[in-house]
C-alpha cells in the first residue's frame, strides 16, 4: 500500500484545560473580526476581483460584515470553465500518489498550522459553537481529504478477478471526460471540502460555486490546497448568482458531472435543466448526477428504550448547531406511557440550552447559536407562529426568537395532535422539532406512518431494548432512511465509518465518506490484451 494508514482524525477537547488553545482560537476570531476580507473569484489560480460584490454579514451580529465576496460576472463563469478544461490534460496525467499528496499535506496543514483559522472563519461566517467547528471544519474535512485517497487506492486496485490463458484484462479508472460542477452548501465547511476534493483527486478538474453564506471558510481552504500544492485551473472558485452560474456551467458540452449538496427544490431544477439538455444532445456524455439535499428526519422511540438516553440524543439530534444538519432530527415520535417523563427531562433539558454569540471571544462554552440568514430566520419565525394559531399543534416549550442583533430562534418543541400533520412532511432546517406522541399499542401502525408521511428518506433512529421492535422498525422503514441508526441520534455520521446520503427526495443515495462516491468520478475502461 502506499497511502499511509488512516485513522479518524481525533476531534480536539476545547474545555478549557489548555488555555493555549483558547488564546489562539480567540486571536484567529480577532482576526478576521477585525477586518473585512476581500473574497475574490480564482480562475486558472488567479485573484479576480469584482466590483460587484456580496456580503457574507456575521449570523451572530449582523451588522458585521465579514466579507466582500466578488461575485462572478458571465464572462468570469465561462473563464472558469475554459480554465478546467485547459487544467484538465496535465492534472489527469499526473500520477493518482502526487493528486492524493495535494490532499494529504492539505489535511496535514489544516491538523498543525491553519485549525484555529478554519475554525474561526466557520464560527464567525457559519454561526457554529467551537465544537461544531471543530467536528466539521477540522476533524470531518481532514477525514474526507484522507479516506479519500485511502478508498481512490483501493478502486485503482480494483481489477477483473477472472482471466483466460493468455488473456490479460485490466480495468482503467479515467477521469470523466469534461469538467465537474460543485454546488457546496453553508452548513458543512468538510462537506463542501469534499464535493471538489473528491471528484479533484480523481483526476476531474471542478467549477466550484460556494454558498454565499460559508465564502469565507470555503476560500480559506481554497488557499489551503494552494499552499498543499493544488495546481492552477483544478479547482475554479466562482462565488455569484446562482441561476446564472448554473445556467452557463450546465449548458457547456463538456459538463460532465453534478456534486451537490442543497435543497430538494434547487437540485430538482438542476436536473431537469440537465435532463433538458441530454435529450437536447447537448452533452457527449450523459453526466453524473450527485446530489444529497434534504430531510425529515425521525426518532422513533419504543416504550423499552432507555428514556435518559433517548431524550439525550434528540436533544442533541433537534438542536445542536441549531438544526441545520441536512441530517438534523425534526421528527420526533414518543410512546404514551414515556411521554409524561420524557416530557419533563426534554423540557428540563432544553431550558438548560445556552444559546450564545458565536464570534465572541469571552465565552464560546454554549450549545447553541445563530440560524444562518435572514430569510431561514423569518422561515422559522413563521412556522413558529402558524404553531400558535393552528389548533393541531401546540408549543410545548420554546416559540421565540429575536433578530435584533443576530438570528436567534429558541430551540422550540412542539406537538401534534395529528401524525400526518405537514409539520411532519416539511423540513424548516432549524431548531424546530415536531412530536407526536403516539398509543403504545401503535407501535407497528406508526411505523407505517413515519415510512408513508413524507418524500425523504435521508436519516432516522429508533431507541428500543427489545430487539423485535428494533428489527421491526429496521425492516419497515428499510426506504425511509439511507442513515439508519438503533439507539443513536440521527446526526453525526463519520468519515469511513457511517457512509452517508439518502435515497428518495433527499438525494441519489451516493455515500460521502465512502469509496462509493469515488465511482461516481471516474469512467471505466475495460482493456483485454491478447499475448
Ligand atoms: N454528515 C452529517 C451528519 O451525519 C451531515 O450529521
Amino acid at each position: 500500500n502506499k497511502i499511509p494508514t488512516i485513522k479518524n482524525e481525533s476531534v480536539k477537547d476545547f474545555c478549557f484545560k489548555d488555555e493555549k488553545d483558547w488564546d489562539l482560537l480567540r486571536a484567529a476570531i480577532t482576526k478576521f473580526s477585525d477586518e473585512t476580507l476581500a473574497i475574490p473569484l480564482v480562475i486558472n489560480g488567479q485573484k479576480v476581483y469584482r466590483t460587484e460584490t456580496k456580503t457574507q454579514v456575521n449570523p451572530a451580529k449582523h451588522g458585521q460584515i465579514l466579507a466582500d465576496v466578488s461575485q462572478a460576472t458571465a464572462e468570469d463563469i465561462q473563464a472558469a470553465i475554459a480554465a478546467a478544461k485547459a487544467a484538465k490534460k496535465q492534472w489527469a496525467a499526473t500520477p493518482w500518489t502526487d493528486r492524493a499528496a495535494v490532499f494529504l499535506k492539505a489535511a496535514d496543514l489544516i491538523s498543525t498550522k491553519y485549525r484555529y483559522d478554519m475554525l474561526a472563519a466557520t464560527m464567525l461566517g457559519q454561526g457554529k459553537n467551537v465544537y461544531q467547528a471543530e467536528i466539521d471544519s477540522v476533524a470531518e474535512l481532514i477525514d474526507f481529504f484522507k479516506f479519500n485517497t485511502k478508498y481512490a487506492e483501493e478502486l485503482y486496485a480494483s481489477q477483473p478477478a477472472e482471466t483466460s490463458p493468455g488473456v490479460w484484462n485490466r480495468a482503467e479508472y479515467r477521469p470523466l471526460e469534461g469538467f465537474v460542477y460543485a454546488v457546496t452548501p453553508f452548513n458543512f465547511t468538510a462537506i463542501a471540502a469534499n464535493l471538489v476534493g473528491a471528484p479533484a483527486l480523481m483526476g476531474n478538474t471542478v467549477v466550484w460555486k460556494p454558498s454565499a453564506t460559508a465564502a469565507l471558510s470555503n476560500y480559506l481552504l481554497l488557499t489551503i490546497l494552494e499552499e498543499a500544492g493544488l495546481p492552477a485551473g483544478v479547482i475554479n472558485f466562482i462565488p455569484g448568482d446562482p441561476v446564472e452560474v448554473t445556467d452557463l456551467v450546465v449548458n457547456d458540452s463538456e459538463f460532465a458531472a453534478l456534486h451537490f449538496t442543497g435543497s430538494t427544490d434547487v437540485f430538482k431544477g438542476l436536473y431537469s435543466k440537465i435532463s433538458n439538455n441530454v435529450a437536447a444532445d447537448k452533452y457527449r456524455d450523459f453526466p453524473r448526477i450527485v446530489g444529497e439535499t434534504g430531510g425529515k428526519n425521525f426518532h422513533l422511540i419504543h416504550p423499552s428504550a432507555s428514556l435518559e438516553h433517548s431524550v439525550l440524543s434528540s436533544l442533541r439530534g433537534a438542536y445542536e448547531y441549531q438544526g441545520q444538519k441536512c441530517s438534523a432530527l425534526s421528527r420526533l415520535y414518543v410512546p404514551e406511557s414515556l411521554w409524561p417523563r420524557f416530557k419533563e427531562e426534554f423540557v428540563g433539558a432544553m431550558s438548560q440550552i445556552q444559546i450564545g454569540n458565536t464570534s465572541s471571544t469571552d465565552s464560546l462554552n454554549f450549545f447553541m447559536g445563530p440560524v444562518i440568514h435572514e430569510q431561514s430566520f423569518d422561515k422559522l419565525a413563521a412556522a413558529i407562529e402558524q404553531a400558535k394559531s393552528d389548533p393541531e399543534l401546540t408549543i410545548v416549550q420554546g416559540g421565540s426568537y429575536d433578530k435584533t442583533n443576530g438570528f436567534y430562534v429558541q430551540p422550540t418543541l412542539i406537538q401534534t395532535s395529528n401524525p400526518e400533520h405537514e409539520f411532519l412532511k416539511r423540513e424548516f432546517f432549524g431548531p424546530v422539532l415536531t412530536t407526536y406522541v403516539y398509543p403504545d399499542a401503535k407501535y407497528e401502525q406508526i411505523i407505517d406512518s413515519i415510512d408513508k408521511v413524507n418524500k425523504y428518506g435521508l436519516t432516522g433512529s429508533v431507541f428500543a431494548r427489545d430487539r423485535s421492535a428494533i428489527r421491526l422498525a429496521e425492516e419497515k422503514l428499510r426506504y425511509s432512511a439511507g442513515n439508519f441508526y438503533i439507539n443513536d441520534k440521527c446526526t453525526g455520521a463519520v468519515v469511513g465509518q457511517q457512509w452517508f446520503g439518502g435515497a428518495r427526495a433527499s438525494g441519489t443515495n451516493d455515500k460521502a465518506g465512502s469509496g462509493n462516491i469515488l465511482t461516481r468520478f471516474v469512467s471505466v475502461r475495460n482493456v483485454k490484451e491478447n499475448f
